[in-house]
């Protein structure tokens, strides 16, 4: 079975709402087994055991949120042990052109960095989805779809 793995961090709710739906996506692909966790509950081992990892944060400030980040530099500890798995991001911000994309692509750069392997999407959403505070029913969407990807490659990759 692949593994993945969601670490999320949420103050009120809107990401956390994101990472369930990506969770249902990943549910959609047999060979996959999901575990959904909170960046405050996530530990370094989880990272490791998983064969692809998804993070999601809020947007602030055009970034992850520190908490993210604190955990990301955590892995300064693990470093060249993430190489290969698959990686994907997303996020919730305020509104449009706020500063989603450049948070999405923060935590893409760290999964790179790593070594991580990153599916881009050709139509819209290249970098991962990110939606206007909670999720409607197309960013819902959007995250099963992300989930779905990111599960499949990992599958495939497993072999
Ligand atoms: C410290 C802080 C910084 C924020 N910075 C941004 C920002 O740069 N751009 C934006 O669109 N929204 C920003 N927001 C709004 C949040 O991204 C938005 O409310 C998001 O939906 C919160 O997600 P959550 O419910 O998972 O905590 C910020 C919120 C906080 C608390």
């Amino acid at each position: 079975m692949a593994k993945i793995l969601i670490v999320y961090d949420s103050r009120t709710g809107n990401t956390e709402k994101m990472a369930g739906a990506v969770a249902d996506g990943t549910r959609d692909v047999e060979g996959a087994v999901t575990t959904v966790t909170s960046v405050d509950k996530a530990k370094l081992d989880d990272l490791l055991a998983a064969d692809a990892i998804v993070f999601g944060s809020p947007t602030y400030y055009g970034n992850m949120s520190g908490k993210m980040k604190e955990l990301v530099d955590q892995t300064y500890n693990i470093h060249g042990e993430l190489e290969g798995k698959v990686g994907g991001a997303f996020t919730s911000s305020g509104g449009t052109a706020c500063g989603a994309e450049t948070a999405l692509l923060a935590m893409l750069q760290a999964m790179l960095v790593h070594g991580m392997i990153v599916q881009g999407r050709h139509d819209d959403k290249h970098y991962g989805v990110a939606a206007i505070e909670a999720p409607d029913d197309n960013e819902t969407g959007l995250c099963r779809e992300l989930g779905k990807r990111v599960a499949t490659l990992a599958v495939a990759l497993k072999g």
